[in-house]
This record gives structure tokens, sequence and C-alpha cells, in this order.
């Protein structure tokens, strides 16, 4: 754990957020926050503060507004390697199918990332993850899905447990193994799912380095019932499942892994009615990736007012990796949240809190200010929860409460 002083103390002068203490929760023009070990102690009006606290450290907030800390629910952080050849050739007309098609896409930052060591992955993913940091994001998970071998998707999973160490920041694993066909395993799909299914993630599963099972189910990823049968395999071994669905073409990805109870299907641009009802029946979090919208030039977008209809949660999320998504703002896509998909600002703002919190499963310990959950808040120097979407490509530099921790 990082050295960085604690937070310990009484916050005063806050403007608290709506929502941040839990849905429907109003605004507090001038609220306290008492931080003891690390956790929240106790949140609301100053005038109310209990008097067994009135006498501990104080920490002028100067009138800052507070959010929860952000929550980056999907990104593919670790990885060797870049791909702006590709964005060139995709100006120039070529499709982000048909480069995958032709040997390019994932399988070129695959072996990028073989060839990579593990303390090379690290070195890269540092700033990347210091970027998403300094923005106030407080948990994140990273995906594997570049090594797609034992040994490769096992350096990736491990340096996202070291950053979570060096960092003091929550992460959550996702084993992405069933990302794309690795060369080795050209023509032979169903071998190459028995060995994610069958030897690589019980063996990752059983080294502590797997939250979650995730798959890309896509005509240049997965089929649906290869997806499936790496669903039972996480089954078995207890884990929760997530899914890439539905971002280029209806696969009926996100009906399946509502079957398996997932805790979200991410990307879903091309979501049926009957993949939403799916959604809303399991208690799915949708993760919407507008970065990923955006960079692909994608014209079709997620089925936003059918989801808010159904009551199905919205998450918003980076999905930062080398192909379709290289951004590391947050903030920004908050902004492309509201401009492509049409959000509200508090949905948007949601997204990246509460319901981002629900999508890694971390909704009783993160996404919102509560007494007894780790203290993760962000001090913004802003004065409406709207300028979070509007400063578009700028970074507001916020003081950052980070598990107990003054952080920056
Ligand atoms: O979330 N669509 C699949 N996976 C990533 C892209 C990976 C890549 O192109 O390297 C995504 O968009
Ligand atoms: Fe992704």
């Amino acid at each position: 754990m990082p050295a960085w002083p604690s937070a310990d103390g009484v916050w005063t002068d806050l403007r608290l957020a709506p929502e941040a203490l839990g849905p429907d929760s109003a605004a507090i023009a001038q609220a306290a926050i008492v931080v003891n070990a690390g956790q929240i102690a106790w949140v609301g009006q100053h005038a109310e503060l209990p008097t067994e606290h009135a006498q501990k450290p104080r920490h002028d907030g100067h009138g800052a507004l507070v959010t929860p800390g952000l929550i980056d629910c999907h990104t593919h952080l670790v990885y060797g390697g870049q791909r702006a050849n590709e964005f060139a050739m995709r100006l120039a007309g070529a499709s982000y199918e048909e480069l995958a098609r032709a040997g390019g896409g994932i399988v070129s930052s695959v072996r990028a990332t073989r060839a990579s060591s593990e303390d090379e992955l690290f070195a890269l993913a540092v700033p990347r993850l210091q970027a998403l940091l300094q923005e106030g994001v407080c948990a994140i998970e990273i995906k594997s899905g570049y090594g797609l071998n034992l040994a490769s998707e096992r350096a990736q999973l491990r340096v996202a447990r070291r950053l979570g160490e060096a960092f003091g920041v929550t992460v959550r694993t996702s084993f992405l193994g069933a990302h794309a066909l690795p060369p080795e395993y050209a023509g032979r799909s169903q071998d190459y799912i028995d060995h994610v299914s069958h030897d690589m993630l019980p063996a990752l599963a059983a080294e502590g380095l797997v939250d979650a099972v995730d798959v890309y189910c896509e005509r240049i990823g997965f089929s649906l019932a290869e997806t499936e049968q790496v669903f039972q395999a996480a089954q078995r071994l207890g884990l929760p499942v997530k899914l890439h669905a539905e971002q280029l073409s209806d696969m009926g990805g996100a009906a399946l892994a509502a079957r398996y109870g997932a805790l979200s299907c991410d990307h879903i641009e091309h979501l049926s009615d009957a993949g939403i009802a799916a959604m809303r029946t399991a208690g799915t979090v949708a993760v919407l990736l507008p970065g990923a919208y955006y960079f692909l030039r994608d014209t079709h977008c997620p089925p936003i007012a059918a989801l808010r209809e159904a009551g199905v949660p919205m998450a918003v999320a980076t999905d930062h990796n080398p192909g379709t998504s290289p951004t590391l703002s947050l903030l920004l896509m908050l902004n492309m949240a509201c401009t492509l998909f049409r959000l509200t600002v508090p949905e948007a703002l949601a997204g990246v809190t509460r319901h981002a919190a629900r999508a890694l499963g971390l909704q009783d310990s993160h996404g919102q200010i509560a007494v007894g959950q780790p203290a993760n808040f962000v001090l913004w120097p802003l004065q409406d929860i709207a300028e979070l979407a509007y400063w578009l490509g700028q970074r507001p530099a916020p003081r950052v409460v980070r598990q107990g921790r003054i952080a920056n």
C-alpha cells in the first residue's frame, strides 16, 4: 500500500452531489464527511455533525463538489504495442472486421503482448492507470485477452493485481481468454475453447487471478455455443460472467449472458428487445462504451431509451484498449455518453459510480458514499455536476480520497 497521507478526520465545506449517498439522495450544500480508519464513519449536513467527531482533525474542502470515487468498469489496460497504423487504415476505408479477418486487430496486439515481459507490461500500464486515477478513478476492471495462452494471460492478470497493490486502487480482473482465436489454433476454434475452459481458466482461477470471466461473442469472436461453454466453465468454478455482446451484430449474446446471471453485458449497440428483457430479469448491467462507438465511427446507437424504460441500470466505461478505444479519460466518456447516447448528466454520473460498481459486483463497497464503506470520494473544483461532462477533453484536477488515503 502506498504511503499517501491518511484521510482520517472531518472533511468540511463540501457540496455533496445528488445521489452521492445512494439512489434518490439529494444534494447537500454544506456537507461534512468523517473518515475513520479509512472508512466512512459519518456523512451529512455539517450542522448535524455529532459532537463525538467535533474534535477530530479537519480537512478543509474549500467548497468542492463531492462525488463518490469514479469506477471504470471495463478496460483492457494491460497490453504491448499500439495500433495507430490500423486507425489510419480505417480512415482510408478498411473496416474493423476486415482488419481482424486479415490477421490484424486483436491478434496484432497479442503478438506485441506475448513479446513483452511481465515487468515491461507493468511499466507500460502504469502511466495509463495514473491518467485514470488523476481523474478520480478509485476502482477499475482490467481484462486479460491479449495473451491467449496460459503464460501470457497469466502475465496480464498478475500485472493487473500488481497495479492494484502499487497504487492502492481496487482492481477487479476479468479473464478474457476467449477474446480472439490465436494464430496457432487457426481453423480449430473448438479446440481453443476447450483449452480455455478446461485448462487456462481453472489454472488461473486456482492462482486467485480471476474475479470474473468475459467472452467476445461476435462474428469475428466466438459463437453463442462457444460462449456458453466458457460460461459453464466459469459456473463450475463459481465465477461470475460478463460479455462483450452485440457490438457489431445481434448474436443473442445478451440473453445467453443473462441466463447465466451475468454481471454486465457490454457494448450492446445491436441489443434486441428480447436481450433487454432478459437483462432486466437477471439484473444485468448495460455497460455503454461510447469511446469504441466513436472511434469505430459506428452509427448504430445502443437502445438507450428502451433500456431506460425497462429500468436496466446503465454504466459507462472507457473500454481502454489499443484497437477500438485508446482513451484514458473517463470524463470524456461521460461527455460522449451524453452527447452521442443522450444520457442525462445524472444518468452518466450514476454510470461511472453506482451502476459501474454493480457491473463489477462491488455494489456493497463502492459507488456511493456510505457509512461503513471504504473512503473513496472525489473533491472537484467545479460548481455544477454538468461540468463533469462539459469540459470536453479537459481534466479538472480533483483532490481524491482513495481507499482512505489522500491520493492526489
Ligand atoms: O472492447 N471488441 C472486442 N474487444 C475490444 C477491442 C479489442 C481490440 O481491438 O484490441 C473492445 O472493443
Ligand atoms: Fe472491451
